[in-house]
């Protein structure tokens, strides 16, 4: 007999996704994505955002169930992200999940968002290991964790105090000029950049405090330092070096990043480090990571990009984990938890 056919939707931000998922074989998954919406604002509208899921919801879930070739009624159980993001968004993925759940009479997962980020590397890379750290990053996240067991025994061992690393790059890149979302822009500029020629502060460095903030991260003081580097040389009428800028800055970021994770793998005695969210689209961080992970005797997975960003294999991924280990699905009245760690 073969696995449970599981639906998983994603709706915590800009991103509508639905995907099918039978075990940890991806049959299907479609994305839509409001970005185009909001770029003109220069960051995400949630009143843009929910709408724009709004419509996007059943067509999205058509072509998903098209390209998986399944049938939505032949789903075992669904899963849906519960948070953390927008309310609005959150909502209306929650309101057509449990209308479906209710529908097809089927169980339905609540899910945290972040961890879908390191469960979808199942559907890729093989079964995870049997523990491992797991760096999550992008514009709305920066977290280490240990997990022991994807479907319930995952520690958060810390996040970012301010700013998420793709939220300092975006804020970078508006100080910069660049277009938003800002991430990319200064990414290609920092690799054409002198990564020594001005050195920013790495907030909470990796060594120094070794206890509260051991696996913390803090980005807002060095977006800070940027700006004032930025002030400092317009005041005085010089052209700013905008590519050493973006090098030095993009070196204070992966520094603490890689540090962090490699040491938490070390600290926790695990071989493996999984990286999800947008940000590991990152050169620098890629390249670091590699490097300083084989020194430490250690493997990285990575899924490839397009199941970085978000999308719904994230998350039914996730759905067919607790399914597999038959964990109870969640209660027919949980609400969304945006503000879910
Ligand atoms: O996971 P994602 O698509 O959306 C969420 O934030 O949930 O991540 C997008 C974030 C944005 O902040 C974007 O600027 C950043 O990841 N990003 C990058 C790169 N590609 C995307 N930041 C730095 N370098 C990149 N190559
Ligand atoms: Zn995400």
């Amino acid at each position: 007999t073969s696995a449970p056919l599981v639906l998983g939707i994603e709706s915590t931000c800009d991103e509508t996704g639905v995907a099918f998922v039978r075990g940890t074989d991806l049959l299907g998954d479609v994305t839509a994505s409001s970005m185009d919406q909001h770029a003109r604002y220069g960051g995400i509208i949630p009143e843009i955002a929910s709408r724009a899921h709004l419509e996007s919801f059943l067509p999205t879930l058509q072509a998903a169930a098209d390209k998986a070739h399944v049938n939505v009624e032949d789903v075992d159980a669904i899963a849906v992200a519960a948070g953390p993001g927008l309310v609005g968004s959150l909502s209306v993925g929650h309101a057509a999940a449990k209308a479906l759940a209710l529908a097809l009479d089927k169980p339905l997962y609540g899910v945290n968002h972040v961890i879908g980020h390191l469960a979808v590397d199942a559907l890729v890379d093989g079964p995870l290991p049997e523990r491992f750290i797991g760096l999550i990053v992008s514009g709305g996240h920066s977290n280490l964790v240990l997990v022991r067991d994807i479907a319930r025994d995952i520690t958060e061992l810390g996040g970012t105090l301010d700013d998420a690393a793709g939220e300092a790059f975006d804020k970078v890149g508006r100080l910069l000029n660049t277009p938003y979302p800002g991430g990319p822009h200064v990414d290609r500029m920092a690799r054409e950049g002198n990564p020594d020629a001005i050195r920013f502060p790495r907030g909470l460095a990796a060594g120094k405090d070794k206890h509260r903030h051991r696996y913390n991260f803090s980005f807002s003081g060095l977006k800070t330092a940027v700006a004032r580097y930025v002030e400092s040389i317009e005041s005085a009428g010089g052209e700013v070096p905008a590519t050493d800028i973006c090098a030095g800055f993009s070196a204070a970021v992966n520094d603490s990043l890689t540090a962090k994770a490699v040491q938490a793998a070390l600290d926790h005695d695990c071989s493996t480090i999984i990286v999800g969210g947008g940000f590991s689209a990152n050169s620098h961080l890629r390249s670091l990571l590699a490097e300083r992970a084989a020194a430490a005797g250690l493997e990285v997975r990575m899924p490839p990009l397009k199941l970085c960003t978000d999308n719904g294999a994230q998350i039914a991924a996730i759905g067919a984990a607790l399914v597999a280990a038959g964990v109870a699905p969640s209660s027919p009245t949980f609400s969304p938890d945006s503000g879910m760690s």
